[in-house]
């Protein structure tokens, strides 16, 4: 229970927040595993967020992850899995307590500038989907 993953999404790369992220990220004592800046294209995007396929908004999400470069990375805390999600906030970032990175980086409930995972179980899931055995030190 001590690992999660994230991606930075395509809305935040493109209007220069990646450093600005990392920043919040560091300060609030993660430690960055493994990370690289990649593109989904829209089977993987498909795939990656698969349990939301009944979803009405699935299109749209699948669309805007892979419409441009995301940074993957997988992070290290005690308790990591909530103590990130704390530090990016609710999904719509309207609801965001301040001090969050969804509060001052993302622009709509779509685009949110962040994903963290949910459970200790679909961190190890998703740091699969990026990273071999051999980047995960
Ligand atoms: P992730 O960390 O990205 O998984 O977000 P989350 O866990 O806070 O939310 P959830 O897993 O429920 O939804 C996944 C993603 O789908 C969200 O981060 C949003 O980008 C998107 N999403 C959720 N609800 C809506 C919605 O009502 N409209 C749109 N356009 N996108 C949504
Ligand atoms: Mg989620």
């Amino acid at each position: 229970n001590n690992r999660t993953f994230t991606m930075i999404k395509p809305d935040a790369v493109e209007n220069g927040h990646i450093g600005g992220i990392l920043n919040k990220i560091n300060a609030a004592g993660f430690r960055i595993v493994a990370m690289k800046m990649t593109r989904l294209s829209s089977q993987k995007a498909g795939e990656f967020y698969a349990v939301h396929k009944e979803r009405p908004f699935y299109g749209e999400l699948v669309e805007f992850m892979s419409s441009g470069h995301i940074v993957a990375a997988i992070l290290e805390k005690d308790n990591a899995v909530e103590d990130f999600r704390k530090l990016i906030g609710a999904t719509n970032p309207a609801n965001a307590e301040e001090g969050t990175i969804r509060k001052e980086y993302a622009e709509s409930i779509g685009r949110n500038a962040v994903h963290g995972s949910d459970s200790d179980e679909n961190a190890a899931i998703e740091g699969d989907f990026f990273f071999s055995g051999l980047e995960k030190f």
